[in-house]
C-alpha cells in the first residue's frame, strides 16, 4: 500500500456514517473506525462500509494478555480488514501473540500498527503517573523499536516523529500520523498540528485527518485537497 489519506469516521451512529459517506460518489476513501463508532454500532458497521468498497482502519487500540489480544485479533481479522492497532506497551510477547492471532489461513493480515505513548500523555505526566522515568522521544523510538522487532508494520505517531521512527525502525516501517490541519484551518484541540503537505515532506505514509474533512462545508473539496497536498 502507498501513501493515503485516512478519513477518521468520528461519528457515533450508523447513520450519521453512511450520511457522511454517501457525498462520495466518485471515490472510496481509506476510512478510520474507532472506539466511539465500534462501540456503538459493533462489527456489522465495519462489514457494510467493506461491502461499499472503502479500506478499513480500525482502530481499537488493543491492550491486554497476550492469549486474549490474539482471540480478539483473530476476530476483527475476520472482519476483514485493511489495519488495526494494539498498544506496544502491552509488550513484544503481546504484539506477536496479535500477529499470530491476526494470521489469516491463506497468509494474508491486515496491517498492524502499534500506538507508542499516546499523544496526550505529557512527559510530566508519563514520569509521574507511569514512573517511566526517560524523555519522550527516546520512549516512543524503544517502543517503535520493539513494535518492529515483534514484526509489527508500523506506528501511530505525531508527523512530527516520522522521519525520526523512519531512521530509527527502517524506511519501510510505517508511520500513520494523525494532528493534521489545513494551512488556514482551525487548530481544534490537537497542540503539534502539520499540514498535508508537510506531512509528506516529512515523510508519513498515512494521514489520518477528522475535523479538517468531516466537519468541513464540502467534505469531498477538503478530502481532495487532503489528497492532493499529500499524495498528489
Ligand atoms: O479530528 P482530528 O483530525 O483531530 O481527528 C484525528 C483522529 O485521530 C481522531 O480519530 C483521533 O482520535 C485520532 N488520534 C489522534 N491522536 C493520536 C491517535 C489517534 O488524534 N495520537
Amino acid at each position: 500500500m502507498g501513501k493515503d489519506v485516512i478519513i477518521a469516521l468520528d461519528f457515533d451512529s450508523r447513520e450519521k456514517t453512511l450520511k457522511f459517506l454517501d457525498l462520495f460518489t466518485e471515490e472510496k476513501p481509506f476510512v478510520k473506525i474507532g472506539m466511539e463508532l465500534y462501540y456503538a454500532e459493533g462489527p456489522a458497521i465495519v462489514k457494510e462500509i467493506k461491502a461499499r468498497g472503502h479500506k478499513i482502519f480500525l482502530d481499537l487500540k488493543l491492550h491486554d494478555i497476550p492469549n486474549t489480544v490474539k482471540k480478539a485479533m483473530a476476530v476483527l481479522s475476520g472482519l476483514d480488514v485493511d489495519m488495526t492497532n494494539l498498544h506496544a506497551a502491552g509488550t513484544k510477547a503481546m504484539m506477536e501473540a496479535a500477529l499470530e492471532g491476526l494470521t489469516r489461513a491463506d497468509g494474508t493480515r491486515p496491517l498492524l500498527i502499534a500506538v507508542t505513548q499516546l499523544t496526550s500523555t505529557t512527559e510530566e505526566r508519563m514520569k509521574a503517573d507511569l514512573l517511566i522515568d526517560r524523555n519522550l522521544d527516546d520512549v516512543v523510538m524503544h517502543y517503535g523499536k520493539c513494535a518492529a522487532e515483534a514484526g509489527l508494520d508500523g506506528v501511530v505517531c505525531s508527523p512530527l516523529e516520522s522521519g525520526k521512527v523512519h531512521e530509527v525502525c527502517g524506511e519501510k516501517f510505517l508511520t500513520v500520523t494523525p494532528g493534521v490541519r489545513f494551512a488556514d484551518g482551525d487548530v481544534g484541540d490537537q497542540a503539534r498540528v502539520t499540514t498535508p503537505a508537510k506531512a509528506k515532506e516529512i515523510g508519513s505514509d498515512y494521514i489520518v485527518v477528522g475535523r479538517p474533512i468531516t466537519q468541513a462545508d464540502d467534505p469531498v473539496a477538503a478530502y481532495r485537497r487532503c489528497v492532493a497536498e499529500f499524495v498528489g
